[in-house]
């Protein structure tokens, strides 16, 4: 995901300052280059030994360093992206005030490269207005911000200020490094997950769909800047916190809830695997024990095929088709009859857990993506906003 990049990760004095340690380690595995600068204070927290170790690389701590080799300039060039995490209020308030008056703040002041802030504090000190207004003011001069968690704050209240899980800065960075926000101001309804039909208080038909694509895209989605509704069924996958999710269980239950949002959204991308059929009658009390069962199942309502009809023509509708045979040629007839945009044609026998696999059709679109499903999402909303099944 990151093989050859150049990552500067820039330590500020936060008491997260040791969860840095572990996202220096992930990035290194996954094959950047990350260097450190850290602060005089992050030094009091954490030692610059730990993220050479890690790293392998130069740890820098020092404006005027004899011997060092390196120095603001030169990093701040070699750099292909930023990120300072933690970052305290006070290398936020310098930068959005132009101090530059130590390694770090120089060096972001000098960079031309993408810098991303993962702020980690107090909960009233994030809630402050001048902290507040320093965010708002560097997001309109193009630096990046990355929501901090809600939870137990280690100053002992419970708030919005707590460092993000590490997988979700990577994605978080991974799309910095790779993409602009285009797409803020879109609002985008996103389904996925595996809708669960009830039989009788115990039991439900199901499918194997993990929601990981479609959480996947409204990852990707809300870090371009977009305003994103998830609805989901069962998932195996944490949603992010920083998702507008709404949770559904029933294949009905879906549909009334993405037929009352459908209108507020400009794009629609449907990576649910809804269930086709419904235990005809759900049993109050659970089915006894007998040599057979038969169980009477009725139809759904085809989700995708009523957004379809119901269509204007500034939205744009994309579906995904899970098949086994005849890919193409039946994922093209789910493009015909449901009146999408763009249907990702998945085959069932290649699609893996984190991987996938698959082949975007639109109008006139038919192109393979491949990847991880954090890239493949990114893909598929490259080819949306190139609009139009072109
Ligand atoms: N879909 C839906 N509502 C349903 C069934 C499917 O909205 N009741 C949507 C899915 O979210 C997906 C697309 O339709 O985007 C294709 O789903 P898929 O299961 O591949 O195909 P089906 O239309 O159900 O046809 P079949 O099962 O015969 O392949």
């Amino acid at each position: 995901m990151f093989q050859n990049k150049k990552i500067l990760l820039g330590v500020t004095g936060g008491i997260a300052a040791y969860k840095a340690v572990d996202l220096a380690s992930r990035l290194t595995k996954l094959g950047a280059e990350v260097y450190t600068i850290m602060t005089t204070n992050a030094c009091e927290l954490i030692s610059p030994v730990t993220f050479k170790s890690i790293t392998h690389q130069k740890v820098v701590t020092k404006m005027f360093d004899p011997n060092a080799d390196i120095e603001h300039i030169s990093l701040a060039d070699w750099a292909d992206i930023v990120i300072i995490a933690p970052a305290t209020a006070n290398i936020i308030g310098k930068v959005a005030h132009g101090i530059a008056d130590d390694l770090l703040s120089t060096t972001i002041m000098a960079t031309t490269a993408p810098v991303c802030f993962v702020p980690a504090m107090n909960i009233h000190m994030y809630e402050n207005p001048i902290v507040q207004e320093n965010v708002a003011n560097l997001t309109e001069h193009g630096y990046f911000f990355m929501e901090p968690e809600f939870g137990k704050l280690a100053c002992g209240y419970e708030g919005k200020g707590r460092f993000p899980k590490t997988q979700e800065i990577v994605y978080f960075l991974h799309t910095h490094l790779n993409y602009k926000r285009d797409l803020i101001g879109k609002k985008i309804l996103i389904t996925a997950g595996a809708s669960r039909e009830e039989i009788d208080p115990m039991r439900f038909i199901t499918n194997h769909s993990s929601g990981k694509m479609g959480i996947a895209l409204a990852r990707a989605a809300h870090f371009r800047g977009a305003e994103v509704t998830l609805i989901h069924s069962v998932v195996t996958e944490e949603i992010p916190e920083y998702l507008n999710a709404i949770k559904t269980i029933s294949a009905k239950e879906m549909y009334e809830a993405v037929l009352r949002e459908f209108p507020k959204n400009e794009i629609v991308i449907k990576a649910a695997a809804v269930a086709d059929y419904t235990p005809a009658i759900k049993a109050v009390q659970k089915i006894k024990k007998k040599d057979s069962l038969n169980l009477e199942l009725t139809g759904t309502k085809d989700i995708l095929a009523e957004l379809g009809k119901q269509k204007k023509a500034d939205q744009i509708l994309v579906g995904f088709a899970a098949e086994s045979e005849n890919i193409i040629q039946n994922a093209k007839e789910k493009l015909e009859k449901k009146n999408l945009d763009f249907i990702a044609a998945n085959d069932l026998s290649v699609s893996g857990k984190d991987n996938t696999e698959i082949i975007l059709l639109g109008k006139k679109t038919e192109l393979k993506l491949s990847g991880t499903k954090f890239e493949v999402a990114h893909q598929i909303l490259d080819q949306i906003l190139g609009k139009k099944s072109e």
